[in-house]
């Protein structure tokens, strides 16, 4: 039955006597007794029950697919845990519904669970929120298969209702059932509200147009390698600068601040940079080390995933490069371009850019004729004063069946450093430790091992094993190649991502553009700061503000401004990489502002090289404290829950005494001097960076 005709029948009552009438006219019918016509509906009096589905639905938030009233997300009678229910509403997790209920309501009642159409996958805990926030009730998490639990609660006095379907991060097959979902009202009636629109209010400051150096103070080559480092600055242009103290081999471009060269031995030196314009100069100290280590700082860039996926193509890298410097990005710190999956041939393609041969007559990998030059690409991001990644597997096939390094794997690595790569991104799909004894014999390749997810401490050295090769084939090479290292935390990597010679390692399943999915990824990086250090930080995936899509067709993040500002925070703080995941094409000032925000990004680049740890916690709202090399700390005040509310950084849990100066990152405003702790307001969903210096 759609919405649209359950409008007209808004009780309970009615609805069941609209089924007795149906039932008993197609009997009747049948029977061939009576001629069945448009007979309208007895009328009777509303009684003071809704159903949930009869509202307006469109109006449901959720992270996948499109609510249905009296059907599962995926269209099918409802039914969990073997139970068919016929009324409802099948949703999606994250969801949200916001109901106004005007104070006039009695009680709600459901029956929740998973919906039977996913069999045993899927896990959600379901929320009933009230007003100002309160959580009313919570289910227990249920999984795919659980049988459904019931729920009967009063709302006397609520005035807004918001039923949630909480995924706990990972959404997938998360078909959340509100079955037999009602509520009952003492007067009036329920109305489906929507979710509250919060302005996108861009709190970054514009850059000044005097010169401020803005890049890494660390950077890390090895001896021989070529060397590209550009001075970001901002401020207007034309702008002269200077470097003092360059080691031997290298040279500055005093015009747009590029340092290049090689440097022949091992050692660190101490340089200082300069930038000059009509309206002033400025000046910032950079250590060079030139040793084994390289990826000092967290990588900042961009990568083709969370845009473009498979509808990548050298063009579209291309503008991303241009996109980089005529936004400015490039003055803020921003360096890499990185082509995820689908540079390669594809071995189901039906698309013929895609198809070709997948190496030639010597084993050297070809790229797909969306990229007819890989060399002619690389210089061209180079010629940018930018750098460029790629990306590859373990295994035979990439996660989207591409031709990927397994057996391969240094001739891919030679093949890169002579195309020029300076990044390489190396995703577990479709390798399995059984492979090992087939190398040499492609042929007898399984179809596709997708994937082997067994963590077993026994078996670290099996999970280990294929990014070692990589790293023994990268360090043949003399090119600086950045290894990333993409194997979703099996094995606890994080743990051993250093060791085993990563620059980076991801912790997670993909993130995707939806509060739980990043705050559920964001918010569990806890503990893995142990392991973070200079030239190996944890990765808790690419960013998802801007516009995104995974595809051809775009969207606008699906996270609201003060989300966004949660994911640039916690993510600085985590000292993680920071890869733009939009169209940089099309980014707008919100967007701009958030990846612009200099003493923002310097909590991420600090190289001391810290991750940030939560402090305190209470309820839904956490303190988070990196330290920071100047022995100030950067501290995010984190709003989990549904409406604003006070949070306090106490001085005991950040290990301070006495008086210290506080400054709000975002807005670079100075907060004053406080003792003890400091308290703010934060917006739901949201958060106040700060950066806690002792007062000199
Ligand atoms: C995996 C990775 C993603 C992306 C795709 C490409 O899902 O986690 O980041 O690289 O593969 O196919």
């Amino acid at each position: 039955m759609n919405n649209h005709k359950l409008n007209r029948y808004k009780s309970h009552n009615m609805k069941q006597q609209l089924i007795h009438f149906t039932i008993l006219a197609v009997g009747l019918w049948f029977a061939g007794l009576v001629e069945v016509v448009s007979q309208p509906v007895p009328v009777v009096q509303p009684s003071k029950i809704y159903f949930v589905s009869a509202l307006d639905i469109s109006q449901v938030q959720q992270g996948w697919g499109e609510p249905h009233a009296d059907r599962s997300v995926a269209g099918n009678r409802l039914s969990i845990g073997g139970q068919m229910f016929t009324n409802g509403l099948g949703t999606h997790a994250d969801s949200e519904f916001v109901i106004n209920l005007g104070g006039n309501a009695e009680s709600f009642s459901a029956s929740v669970g998973i919906d039977d159409e996913v069999s045993k996958h899927g896990s959600v805990v379901f929320k009933l929120l009230g007003d100002a926030d309160g959580v009313l009730w919570h289910s227990k998490e249920l999984h795919g298969g659980d049988a459904s639990q019931s729920v009967n609660l009063s709302l006397a006095g609520v005035k807004q209702l918001t039923l949630f379907v909480d995924s706990g991060g990972n959404h997938e097959f998360d078909h959340a059932d509100w079955s037999d979902a009602q509520i009952t009202m003492t007067t009036g009636k329920p109305t489906a509200g929507s979710i509250l629109k919060e302005e996108a209010i861009v709190l970054t400051p514009k850059s000044s147009p005097k010169p401020r150096i803005n890049s890494a103070k660390v950077f890390g080559v090895r001896p021989g390698a070529p060397f590209l480092y550009t001075i970001a600055a901002t401020g207007d242009r034309p702008m002269a600068f200077a470097a003092e103290g360059l080691p031997k081999g290298l040279q500055l471009d005093e015009k747009t601040g590029r340092i290049t060269g090689s440097v022949p031995e091992k050692g660190e030196h101490a340089v200082t940079l300069r930038a000059k314009n009509a309206l002033g100069k400025a000046e910032r100290k950079l250590k060079i080390i030139c040793g084994a280590q390289i990826g000092l700082t967290p990588a900042m860039g961009w990568n083709s995933w969370n845009c473009f996926a498979s509808a990548v193509t050298a063009d579209k890298v291309k503008s991303a490069a241009d996109a980089m410097v005529v936004s400015g990005l490039i003055n803020h710190g921003w360096t890499y371009i990185n082509i995820d999956d689908y540079w390669q041939v594809n071995r189901n393609a039906k698309d013929q850019t895609l198809q070709g041969p997948h190496r030639d007559a010597t084993g050297k990998i070809l790229s797909n004729p969306r990229f007819p030059d890989m060399k002619g690409l690389t210089d061209y991001v180079h010629g940018k004063g930018l750098k460029i990644g790629l990306y590859s597997s373990p295994g035979p096939w990439t996660c989207g069946d591409c031709v990927a390094s397994f057996d391969y794997e240094l001739l891919d690595a030679q093949q890169y450093a002579t195309w020029g790569f300076d990044y390489l991104k190396y995703d577990w799909c479709s390798y399995a430790p059984e492979m090992e004894s087939l190398r040499g014999n492609p042929s007898k390749f399984p179809a596709a091992a997708k994937s082997w997810s067994s963590s077993k401490p026994n078996e670290l050295e099996k999970l280990q094993k294929p990014y070692r090769i990589m790293r023994a084939a990268l360090d043949q090479q003399n090119r600086d190649i950045l290894y990333s290292f993409c194997q979703y935390g099996m094995g606890d990597s994080w743990e051993w991502v250093a060791e085993v010679g990563g620059n980076s390692g991801r912790t997670t399943i993909d993130i995707t553009d939806t509060w739980s999915s990043m705050a559920g990824i964001g918010f569990k990086q806890n503990g893995h700061e142990k392991f973070a250090g200079p030239g190996h930080f944890n990765d808790p995936d690419m960013l998802v503000v801007g516009k995104v899509g995974w595809g051809p067709n775009l969207h606008p993040t699906r996270l609201t401004p003060n989300e966004q500002y949660t994911h640039i925070s916690l993510w600085c703080l985590l000292a993680s990489p920071l890869l733009i995941g939009c169209d940089m094409t099309q980014m707008d000032e919100f967007t701009l502002g958030l990846l612009t925000n200099d003493e923002v990004l310097e909590v991420d680049q600090d190289p001391l090289g810290r991750q940030a740890a939560r402090v305190a916690q209470n309820g839904e709202v956490e303190v988070w404290s990196k330290d920071m090399e100047d022995g100030s700390k950067a501290v995010g005040l984190f709003n989990r829950g549904y409406s604003a509310a006070p949070i306090t950084a106490a001085w005991a849990d950040l290990g301070l005494s006495g008086h210290q100066k506080v400054r709000d990152l975002w807005r670079q405003k100075e907060l004053g001097r406080f003792s003890g702790s400091f308290t703010a307001n934060v917006p739901r969903h949201g958060v106040i960076l700060v950066r806690i210096s002792p007062e000199k």
